[in-house]
């Protein structure tokens, strides 16, 4: 497993990330002693970040994450912890907090359910829009002096307010949608990050299973996130975008590897800055992620991609209009 650097002032991390989310919360039922061996696996096989956040299932993904670090390994492992999402008892979303005094105490039991003594990267998973980036920044610079935290990280935020949280305490890294159908942030926030040396974490590589080559119309309807609230999976969107997926089967079949593959190597050619984050739920869907480590896309390769799926090639939103006017990296 090779390794990136997460920004100027960022840790060294494995090429390929591990997303815990879909583990907890959002993609329909997980198998717990599956999802412990895909971690283990993970491990294994030389991954070292580790991404959750404190609301996916509402504390139960880090607690997933504790039992499977039980085992050791933690001292070789980057966990980056969001936080700031509020739900209800039923799990709906019910807004964001990311005050001075909010940020340390989620933290605190974050730290708790985690049983560590530091987070490796801690970031809002939005910018709360009542509170000044400066002093959310502010409140985790403070716990990284006192050693809780050990590097700042950004979710979802546009170029300004990167600017603004950089100014305050160097940011590792960015967490943002990156794929060959979301590409949102080749308008400005890429430039930003590498003016600013500050690294990338992509999540959605695989449009969350939709570009994976294993999503299909049997599986439309399905009572989850993807089912239920992104537009992309949706009626007409959905068949457009399966049509887009075909394009890039043949692609795919003509380098001997799967679709999959080819759409996680396509973000880990954006550049060297770029750590994709992939969010296989089992060992099966892991093993296929890693193989695309050994991919390298060519220049050709890539061209050829680019002609099958143009940037804005995509049909539907990434997210739902409600979800999409909290997201700071959209107001550009
Ligand atoms: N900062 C943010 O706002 C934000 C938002 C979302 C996620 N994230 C983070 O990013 C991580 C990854 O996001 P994501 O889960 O949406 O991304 P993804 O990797 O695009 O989608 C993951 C889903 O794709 C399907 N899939 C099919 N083949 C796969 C393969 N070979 N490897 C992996 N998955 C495959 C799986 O669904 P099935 O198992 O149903 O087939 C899996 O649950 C999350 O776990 C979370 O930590 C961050």
């Amino acid at each position: 497993m090779q390794t990136r650097k997460l920004g100027r002032t960022g840790p060294q991390v494995s090429q390929l990330g591990l997303g815990l989310m879909g583990m907890s919360d959002l993609y329909g039922p997980a198998d717990r002693a599956e999802s412990l061996a895909t971690i283990h696996a993970a491990l294994d096989a030389g991954v070292t970040l580790l991404d959750t956040g404190d609301f996916y299932g509402m504390g139960h993904n880090e607690l997933l994450l504790r039992e499977a670090l039980a085992a050791g390994g933690r001292e070789r492992v980057n966990i980056s912890v969001k936080f700031g999402a509020m739900r209800d008892p039923d799990g709906n979303w019910i807004g964001y907090d990311a005050r001075p005094a909010a940020v340390k105490n989620f933290a605190a039991y974050s730290l708790k359910r985690l049983g560590v003594e530091h987070i490796d990267i801690y970031r809002p998973a939005r910018l709360d829009p009542a509170v000044p980036i400066e002093d959310t920044v502010g409140a985790i610079a403070e716990l990284v002096k006192a050693g809780r935290v050990r590097h700042i990280g950004l979710s979802e935020v546009g170029s300004e307010t990167l600017r603004r949280a950089h100014a305050v305490h160097p940011i590792a890294d960015l967490q943002i949608e990156y794929s060959m159908i979301s590409r949102g942030v080749e308008d400005g926030i890429l430039q930003t990050c590498r003016e600013l040396g500050i690294g990338v974490t992509a999540y959605g590589v695989l449009s969350r299973g939709l570009i994976s080559g294993h999503w299909s119309k049997q599986r439309a309807g399905e009572a989850d996130f993807r089912g239920r609230a992104s537009p992309r999976f949706q009626g007409d969107n959905l068949d457009h975008n399966l049509g887009l997926v075909e394009k890039v089967r043949a692609i795919a079949d003509e380098l001997g590897v799967s679709v999959a593959q080819v759409a996680i190597a396509w973000v880990a050619a954006q550049g060297e800055d770029i750590v994709p984050l992939v969010g296989a739920r089992t060992r099966a869907r892991l093993t296929e992620a890693l193989g695309a480590t050994a991919l390298r896309l060519t220049a050709a390769d890539l061209a050829r991609l680019e002609k099958a799926v143009p940037a804005d090639a995509a049909a539907g939103e990434r997210y739902n209009a409600h979800a999409t006017a909290v997201l700071d990296s959209e107001k550009r």
